[in-house]
């Protein structure tokens, strides 16, 4: 099976987790660069702590990350030699606007990306990019509340409107909001939300969401007018949910987890809450105001196409107090005992790609992209060779591809591209850890920042150059 001809194979990073020089070029301070290696990690990223200082004492990974700052021309020499066709990126809000509030956007930032993005179309590789990839300025957390205030959206439709008149005629592919589905579960990470003492939590959240939903949607607006040939996508952090067994309350539980990544989706598709959203916030007490001006943006204002991250299916049950969980996901699930998982704990599963893309072209009937997928593991340089023999990082791609294929040639689903995760090493987002690697291209440092920073391609590189070059015949 082949791929369409113009598929956009490529790769995916984001600022905060490639970028590092987190001071330099007049950068100002985000969310992300007050998240340490360790188990504070997670907690501040869920909102459990509060974190708003950098602590000498600790780790950030997203300070120096892989220093693609400095090293981004050697990265997209690697990308555009094994054949990619599309880099999916994050550009740093604090490097264009450092407090967020800024009247002017800061010229250096600009700068930066100006570059990476004539290098990208240097080797006609389609820059495809993330507004925001869990970030926000720090600015804008400490004096406004991050995107539990409506002011937020203003300075964010500031920070877009700068964008895309720059790069009105180099960007065609944009993305408003990475993992829009994740604010409930890392409200800190996901939109800048730090709770007060006594604060609703739940009616934070909700207003938070409708703030970054207005926002897109205005943002999709903007763009449609700057570039009336661009497309603007939203982006679910995806991954069917299974019903643990043929319960029928089991089946009920499983569609009311799914349904609890698709309510943001559903809104930036259909251009207004579904029902069973309305309903359910009316049970939990949440008063939502949606002004007429704001139903009027969101139906107006749609998104293009509809991208997605899959690395897990799920597996949900009405009672699962004596079942066995997967561990590792931010997501929690049930353990599938017909999945192997991954050395982070994360299952493995190639026919939930297609799943998950048949549900999600049924449902929204748009033209699909997969943004993120692949497998963390532990690569070791073998000593004898100075190259990384990663054959369990082609098995998991191939099989994905396969499945993604059938999702498409058998099943007739539109798809733009596939961008796989981390194509270069970088740290995660969730551990901080370097060791749990995606990239198909070695970097040479440890969980703490030690380390040559040198690229490696390794074998997974080769194989991956030759599935783009048959596109996806030969895997
Ligand atoms: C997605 C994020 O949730 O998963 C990425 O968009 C992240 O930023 C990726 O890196 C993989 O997760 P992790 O925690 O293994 O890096």
């Amino acid at each position: 099976m082949k791929m369409p001809k113009g598929f956009l194979w490529g790769g995916a990073t984001a600022a905060s987790q490639c970028e590092g020089a987190f001071t330099e070029g007049n950068r100002g301070i985000t969310n992300t660069d007050l998240l340490p290696l360790g188990n504070d990690r997670m907690e501040i990223m869920t909102g459990r702590k509060v974190c708003m200082e950098i602590d000498e004492s600790k780790h950030y990974p997203a300070h120096h990350a892989i220093d693609q700052y400095h090293k981004y021309k050697e990265d997209i020499r690697l990308l555009a030699e094994m054949g990619c066709r599309c880099y999916r990126f994050s550009i740093s809000w604090g490097r264009i606007y450092p407090n967020g509030d800024d009247e002017e956007a800061n010229e250096d930032g600009l700068k930066y990306y100006d570059a990476l993005i004539e290098e990208c179309l240097r080797y006609h590789i389609e820059p495809l990019v993330t507004i925001t990839h869990f970030e926000i300025p720090l600015g804008l957390i400490k004096k406004y509340g991050g995107w539990k205030n409506r002011e937020t959206v203003n300075f964010f439709l500031r920070y877009c409107k700068t964008l895309f008149e720059r790069y009105q005629t180099k960007v065609k592919y944009w993305i408003t909001f990475n993992e829009i589905n994740t604010i409930s579960i890392l409200p800190f990470a996901s939109a800048g939300i730090v709770f007060e003492e006594g604060e609703d939590t739940k009616q934070i959240q909700y207003l938070a969401m409708h703030h970054e939903l207005t926002a897109s949607a205005a943002a999709t607006k903007l763009a449609h007018e700057i570039m009336p040939d661009c497309m603007v996508g939203c982006m679910l952090a995806a991954g069917e949910v299974y019903p643990y067994s043929c319960r029928p309350e089991d089946v009920w539980e499983a569609q009311v987890q799914n349904r609890e990544a698709y309510g943001l989706i559903d809104v930036q598709v259909f251009g207004e809450y579904p029902s069973y959203l309305v309903k359910q916030m009316e049970r939990e007490g949440i008063f939502l105001e949606v002004s007429e001006e704001d139903a009027e943006m969101l139906k107006s204002n749609t998104v293009d196409f509809v991208s997605f991250s899959y690395y897990a299916s799920r597996v949900a049950a009405s009672d699962d107090t004596s079942v066995e969980k997967a561990s590792g996901n931010i997501f929690s699930s049930i353990k599938n005992p017909y999945l192997q998982k991954s050395e982070w704990g994360w299952q493995i599963d190639p026919l939930g790609l297609r799943i998950t893309l048949n549900t999600l072209y049924d449902r929204y009937r748009k033209p699909m992209f997969i943004v993120e997928n692949g497998l963390g593991a532990k690569d070791t340089v073998d000593p004898k060779d100075g190259k990384i023999h990663d054959s369990y990082r082609i098995s998991y791609m191939r099989e994905h591809i396969k499945a993604m294929e059938e999702a498409v040639n058998v099943d007739g689903v539109p798809l733009l591209g596939y961008t796989m995760w981390g194509c270069i090493d970088i740290p995660s987002a969730s551990k901080g850890e370097m060791s749990k690697r995606y990239g198909v291209i070695y970097v040479d440092l440890d969980d703490h920042g030690n380390g040559s920073g040198k690229r490696i391609p390794k074998d997974s590189y080769d194989w991956y150059s030759r599935v783009i070059a048959t596109d996806g015949e030969e895997l």
